[in-house]
């Protein structure tokens, strides 16, 4: 797919028509609970999209007269509409692969043991050190195309591959550059505490201290991340550290975001729930304590089973969690290590055989929970008057091939602000 200036990608004119049925979560806010299972669907839909924003959405039948000769015009032909998928989880600008890795661990050595030994995350932090802004931005670049191409259209992505002041800063300029050129909406997070960096080896309450002193600040100061994010996990970061580093993110006004009870329960989603983080993601390994927390908050719960997957780890119980009335999101997790994958149709498809969530609810995790997660509910994840003309037109009448046709990409048509990409 070809790249839009950013000007293009804000303000596409467009009509589709005759859809079989356009479906959508509806709101500005995460759907919890039994909410997410709540689809609108409309029979034989349209939607229209002026200056990149929705203007319509109903019945094709109803579709107000008036002029569209400033519109594209696409005949959906029996074939469904959906939003945008939202990726809320990523870890895209990085230098460098661990195919070799992926190897040891398919003969049994666990992702911990590789990166206590300098592997795992130290060897992406030693390779994205080494490139270049450039060298960063052009693959970052192929992986959003192939994004797009999936109907992802808003994604965020963490920096946290640098962990020093330098190389974070390059990997959110490289995303900043990226969200300009790109037809992709990036959503910036700045994750120096991804883990303690060799110079600052076991002197991780020092490390912690320097990033709140010397980069949150700077980071703050120049716009370059909306979120903040810590790997709280054994081995990694305490929730005590976690809460330090969070509550001054917090203070600085970013959103903040943790990486918790993925591997250990630390209480981490118990701490999420408590500071107000925008996201709790992985949760393999949360209590029921911390379930019950994340559902009484506001915190979206954000679910990553392509990683579970890679890990031949168990799942999350994400049945559980919206039985409990948490909002669950769904997301990737794209990195070079744990998920090397930015498969939505592989997400889908884990996620309703594996995890137990509904078609339903995981159209709402893929789109309006997802954007919630990247504190952006008000202006996407739906197809409603008002949002971001950002949706799909999939090969097949109902949304509920999405799980159904396994593992495959099914997007014909990607939209977004209005502008069309098309896959064929
Ligand atoms: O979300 N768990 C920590 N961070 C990433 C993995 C990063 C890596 O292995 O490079 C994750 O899975
Ligand atoms: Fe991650």
């Amino acid at each position: 797919m070809s790249c839009k200036s950013k000007r293009a990608k804000h303000s596409g004119n467009i009509v589709i028509r005759n859809a079989a049925q356009v479906v959508t979560p509806t709101g500005k806010t995460a759907r919890k609970g039994a909410e997410m299972s709540a689809l609108a669907v409309i029979e034989d839909g349209a939607v229209v999209v002026t200056d990149g924003v929705i203007t319509y959405v109903g019945s094709t039948a109803e579709l107000p007269a008036g002029d569209y000769s400033a519109h594209t015009v696409i005949d959906a032909g029996g074939r469904a509409v959906v939003p945008g998928f939202v990726d809320s989880h990523t870890h895209l600008v990085f230098g460098g692969y661990r195919e070799e890795e992926f190897s040891w661990r398919m003969r049994g050595d666990s992702y911990m043991s590789i990166m206590e030994r300098g592997g795992g995350i130290h060897s992406t932090t030693r390779a994205t050190r080494a490139a270049s802004f450039d060298e960063l931005f052009a693959s970052a670049h192929e992986r959003l195309d192939r994004m797009l191409s999936l109907g992802i259209t808003t994604v965020e992505g963490k920096s946290g591959y640098g962990m020093d002041r330098k190389t974070e800063l390059r990997q959110l300029e490289v995303m900043r550059a990226l969200d300009a050129e790109h037809p992709m909406d990036i959503v910036p997070t700045y994750m120096g505490a991804h883990a303690t960096p060799a110079e600052w080896k076991g002197r991780e309450d020092e490390f912690i201290d320097w990033m709140i002193a010397e980069v949150m600040p700077e980071v703050a100061e120049r716009g370059l991340a909306e979120c903040c994010d810590i790997f709280c996990e054994r081995g990694v970061f305490t929730p005590e550290q976690s809460r330090r580093y969070l509550t001054a993110a917090l203070a600085l006004g970013f959103r903040a975001k943790i990486h918790a009870d993925e591997i250990v329960d630390t209480g981490g989603a118990l701490l999420a729930a408590e500071i107000g983080c925008l996201s709790a993601d992985h949760l393999l390994m949360a209590s029921d304590e911390g379930i019950a927390a994340l559902a009484a908050s506001s915190t979206v719960a954000t679910l990553l089973p392509c990683t579970a997957f890679s890990l031949r780890e168990h799942y999350a119980r994400a049945r559980e969690m919206i039985d409990a009335g948490c909002a669950v999101a769904l997301a990737t997790d794209l990195n070079p290590g744990s998920s090397f994958t930015s498969s939505i149709p592989l997400t889908f498809a884990l996620a309703c055989i594996y995890m137990k969530i509904s078609a339903e609810e995981a159209l709402t995790a893929l789109t309006l929970n997802g954007a919630a997660a990247v504190g952006r509910a008000e202006s996407i994840g739906s197809l409603e008057v008002g949002k971001r003309g950002d949706l799909l037109v999939l090969d097949f009448p109902s949304y509920k091939f999405l799980p159904y046709h396994v593992a495959m990409n099914i997007v014909r048509t990607v939209v977004k602000g209005g502008v069309v990409y098309n896959n064929q």
